[in-house]
């Protein structure tokens, strides 16, 4: 069958949504996606962030769907024709549906470790309001340790569900989900169990904001401080793929998340034991730089910048002198080859 996204005409398989039908074109007519994640069933409809606006609902039916649809949970007809990024109203609907999701946000991206490559960070630059209108009291929660190497900020939480999601396909022994409804559903572990499944990183990585943090990387570093190469190691664990993206300050490998691709999402989940376990570069077999999976507020352009253009004026020139960080900023072809090391 055939569909029109934004004057752009592509065919799909019956069953195919309007999101994945968006994601075959690519470019500008993708609609954003905080909740759908395509490697968990039964993922989308709760963000409301990927709506378009159906102007014709097929060849046999060629009425507009009065309402902005979900695009991540509307299946294609044959000659339907959408407006994604092209319509006015849609970009209208995702800015409120921006503001909605920021009302309890604490909007603590300096001191959250998801800045740079968090998906509600991306969101607000593209769709986000300059100033907030909610003067009500937001809800706060204290961050709470879930398990020996993941912290949940509940303050942060969108309430994506992909973690619960994460937990019921990935482990069989699932003890966190939404506890509560309206304003006060929160996730939160059933009586204080800790989340020890050795799938359980995975819900760090399909996080689309801070919520669910790396304790093994809390505050160690900025994320487009670290350098991320793709890497691999032969995992002994059932059901783990070993290829990873170890991200690295000068020979340290700081944190080990799953590959993503595009769209931000995980080609593969990882075990735990790869995930937090292996941090000695020998661990593994550095295939080279990854290419990023998606702009991001801030790191556009770090990794490409030539390094004698990162300079950072201060007042007192205080990082003047930092040789060394700068070498561990920029970008070799191998972490552990010198000689490729831009200085
Ligand atoms: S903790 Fe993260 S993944 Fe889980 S529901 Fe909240 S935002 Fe979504
Ligand atoms: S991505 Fe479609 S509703 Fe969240």
């Amino acid at each position: 069958m055939k569909v029109t996204i934004d004057g752009q005409e592509i065919e799909v398989e019956a069953g195919t949504t309007i999101l994945q039908a968006a994601r075959m074109i690519g470019g500008d007519v993708v609609p954003p996606a905080m909740c759908y994640y395509s490697k968990l069933k039964g993922s989308g409809g709760k963000c409301r962030c990927c709506l378009v606006d159906v102007t014709k609902g097929s060849d046999a039916d060629p009425r507009p769907m009065p309402k902005l649809m979900a695009s991540c949970v509307t299946g294609c007809q044959d000659g339907m024709e959408i407006a994604s990024k092209a319509s006015p109203r849609v970009q209208e609907a995702r800015k409120s549906v921006t503001e909605f999701l920021l009302i309890n946000h604490p909007l603590d991206c300096p001191i959250c470790d998801q800045a740079g490559e968090c998906d509600l960070q991306n969101l607000s630059f593209e769709h986000g309001k300059s100033a907030s209108r909610f003067i009500e009291e937001k809800r706060t929660f204290e961050p709470e340790d879930i398990g020996p190497n993941i912290q949940l900020h509940m303050n942060r939480c969108i309430l994506c569900q992909r973690c619960v999601q994460v937990a019921d396909q990935l482990t069989d022994d699932r003890v966190h989900g939404v506890m509560d409804r309206g304003d006060h559903a929160n996730i939160s572990t059933c009586i204080s169990k800790a989340i020890t499944n050795e799938f359980s990183g995975n819900m760090i990585d399909v996080c689309p904001v801070g919520a669910l943090t790396d304790k093994t990387f809390r505050f160690k570093s900025r994320v487009w401080f670290n350098k991320p190469y793709n890497a691999h190691r032969e995992c002994t664990t059932p059901g783990c793929c070993g290829k990873t993206t170890v991200w690295m300050f000068g020979n340290e490998i700081q944190r080990v998340t799953g590959r993503k691709d595009e769209f931000h999402e995980v080609e593969e989940f990882i075990c735990n034991t790869c995930r937090f376990d292996k941090k000695e570069v020998s661990d593994w077999v550095i295939e080279g730089p990854r290419e990023f999976e998606k702009d991001s507020v801030i790191n556009q352009n770090n990794y490409t910048q030539k390094l004698e253009k990162v300079e950072i004026a201060t007042e007192k020139n205080i990082l003047l002198g930092r040789d060394q960080d700068r070498k561990k900023i920029s970008m070799a072809a191998n972490p552990l080859d010198t000689n490729t090391q831009k200085s």
